[in-house]
This record gives C-alpha cells, structure tokens and sequence, in this order.
C-alpha cells in the first residue's frame, strides 16, 4: 500500500506555507511538482499546435497529446475515441445541454443538489422552451431515495444529469443504479464528476455512463483543462457546440463538412500544456491508489466530523460519517459563514464559506445563507486535522 505521509513533499504551496492547513481541495486542488513540471515540460521542449503542423515539434506535441488521451480516458476506464477536452466541467456541462439531439425526447431529469453548472445549462434550454426540466428534490440530509429516481425517470426523458459526488455535503450517489434505471427508459446518463473522479475510482464503462464530465484541476492538475468522455457511438448524434479552427475537415461557405471524431468539438488551438499536466496528474493518482486515496479520506472523516460537532457547529448531510468523504458543510447558528471561514484563516486554516455554487441544494440542506466547508485531499494530515480541531474549539468558543 502506499504511504499518503510522503507525498506532501510534492507540493511545493505546503513547502512555502508550512503553517497552512489546507482545507479548500473541493474549490481545487493544490498540484504536485509532478503536474507542475509536466506543464512547463510543454512550453520548454514541445512548443508547437497539435494535429495541424507537420514539422517535428508539431508531430512531438501531436503524439504527447494523442498519449494524454489515451492516458486520461484509461483513468476513467473510458474510451479515448469518445475523449473531448474542454476547459471545465462547466464547459463539458453546457457542451452536453447544446450538442444533445432533443428532438424524440425532450425531459431532462436532474436533482436540487446539482452545482450550478449542472443545472443552468438545462434551465436555460428549458426557459427557450427546448426542454422539459424535471428537478427531483431531496430530504434534509441530501439523499434522494431510489424510489424517487424510478417515478422521475419514464419514456418521456431523454436525459439524466446528476454529480457521482456531492460538494456540499460530501456524499456519493448510487451511478450504477441510477444508470440501471435511465437504460430501461431508454434514456442516456450524463454525470458531473467533477468531486468523484478525484478520490475514487471512477469506471465508466462499467458504470454504465453515457457522458462523464470532469475537472483537471480538482485532481491535482491545471487550470482551464477538462473533460467529456462520451460513448463514441454517440458521437454522430451530437450536433455543433463551439465551432472554428480544426473542427472542419473540409471548409465550404455553403456546407462545411464536420470532422467525424471529436476534433469536431476542440475549435482552435487547444491547452496542450493542461494536456500534459492532467496526464502526469493522472499518473500521480494511479500511482498512489485510488483506493488508498480514497481509504486516507475515509479515515480523516470521522475526526474532521469530530472536530466539527466537539465545536457546537451543526453539520449538513447525513448523520453517518461512513457515507461521508473527507468534506463537510457546517455552520454556526446565527454566525455568517464569511465571518467564520476569515476567522479559521488567521488561524491559517483554509476553508470555504458561501453557495459553494450551489444554491438550491444549500438551501434544501436548511443552510439559507450558505456555509462553511471543509474538504481534504490526499495531501492532507492527520495533523492538519488536530489543527483543525484547535481552531475549530476557538471558533466555537466565539459563536456557539
Ligand atoms: N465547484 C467548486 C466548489 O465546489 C468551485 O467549490
């Protein structure tokens, strides 16, 4: 098994602030020396456009992107045929609202306790009067019964868009089920998984998932680097997001004939760079374990929850930590959450307060003006949680 305790020495931010404990991993993720040298490895040695230039340092760059792909879609187990970069999740979000044929069908069924980027791709094809917006609503704690999942989903949805990991509350939902019950409708499966795919292991093909969205830098990778994996055979049933440079295989002003692959979808020049980093990110957490990353995280919930109740804050989702990863949303009864997370940063604790970008699920949680979250990552110690627990019993003291 390998050993979590090692691996801070990679992270050039712990280095420089060795007094930080950082608790902000679910916002982004701090990036080992690994991705960091991967990244500039382009700008110092490849330098060139990918899949347009034949000189040497274009065919060098084309072959170090082809090798990304295989690389980051073998992380998901997805097919790299069906491998789109973008920038974001959110991109991937609104490449799959845009792109998606609803002429058949025409219901999407999401959940309250979607990010932003989930839900607004959809509102927004609903309030032009493209779609049918089903939103399936939670319990206090997040869950959603997989009872409510089979009355939301019938022959009428062409569609289901849901997170695999929550970033509010910390939780994960039932894919496999959930795809289970959108095939026998007959609908497709698009999953946000931009808080799963970084601590556990994600598998797309056996999980049944049609579309899977994710984020570089929520994985120790860059900025500005995302991707959707799509079932290749869905490919030719997308129809045009963003189109220019490189999408064309020939270009005429009156017909332009639309590369088959999914160049079809990557307009100009690309963020090679990003590229690069998320592959060598991909091969930091291979080589680590994702079971042990997600087997770390498991064990820094039960204290991280510990420290949260010992300090009289109330803590959103479910009661058993078991169900939990490292990621917790609290908050003090009457105290703002801006307030409390600038207090927990003179102690040099990083957390985020606020939405979390995600509004409604915030409020379903009861957390009417958002909140404070904590969220860990492979990096973060047993330590960083001792500190946590002192900073958190001091703000406590204050506003409970
Ligand atoms: N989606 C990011 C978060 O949860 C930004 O904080």
């Amino acid at each position: 098994m390998a050993d979590l305790r090692n691996v801070r020495k990679d992270f050039p931010i712990l280095s420089r602030y060795p007094e930080l404990v950082y608790l902000d991993s679910a916002c982004t993720s701090l990036k080992p020396n690994q991705v960091i040298d991967a990244e500039m490895s382009y700008y110092r040695e490849y330098g060139a456009c990918g899949s347009r230039s034949s000189h040497f340092l274009g065919r060098r760059t084309n072959e170090k992107v082809e090798a990304a792909k295989e690389n980051v879609a073998k992380f998901v187990n997805a097919d790299p045929k069906g491998l789109i970069w973008t920038k974001n999740t959110s991109e991937a979000m609104n490449l799959v609202a845009n792109a998606f044929d609803f002429s058949k069908r025409r219901k999407v069924v999401t959940t309250a306790m979607e990010h932003h980027s989930v839900l607004l791709p959809f509102i927004n094809l609903r309030d032009q009067g493209k779609i049918d917006l089903e939103v399936i609503p939670c319990d206090p704690d997040g869950e959603i019964p997989l009872e409510r999942w089979e009355s939301a989903i019938d022959k009428e949805t062409a569609l289901v868009v849901c997170h695999s990991w929550n970033n509010t509350t910390g939780t994960g939902r039932d894919i496999r089920a959930i795809s289970r019950i959108a095939h026998d409708e007959g609908a497709l499966v698009c999953i946000d998984g931009a808080q799963g795919v970084p601590h556990h292991k994600a598998d797309q093909k056996s999980e049944g998932v049609d579309f899977l969205a994710f984020s570089g830098h929520k994985m120790l990778g860059p900025t500005g680097i995302g991707v959707l994996t799509v079932r290749p055979d869905l490919l030719p049933k997308l129809g045009n997001f963003v189109v220019g440079g490189g999408t064309i295989s020939n270009m005429r002003i009156e017909k332009p004939q639309y590369q088959l692959d999914t160049s079809r979808f990557e307009a100009g020049v690309q963020h090679y760079s990003g590229m690069f980093g998320l592959a060598a990110a991909c091969d930091y957490l291979r080589n680590l374990g994702m079971d042990n990353i997600a087997h770390h995280e498991k064990m820094l919930a039960k204290p991280m929850r510990e420290a949260i109740e010992a300090s009289g804050a109330v803590v959103y989702g479910p009661k058993q930590t078991d169900s939990h990863g490292a990621l917790f949303s609290f908050n003090f009864k009457g105290a703002k959450p801006q307030d409390v997370a600038l207090m927990l940063d003179k102690l040099n604790i990083a957390v985020r307060g606020g939405f979390f970008c995600a509004q409604p699920g915030m409020e379903a949680l009861g957390a009417n003006e958002g909140a404070i979250r904590a969220s860990a990552y492979l990096y973060t110690s047993i330590e960083d949680i001792r500190k946590f627990d002192d900073a958190m019993r001091k703000a406590g003291a204050l506003y409970s």
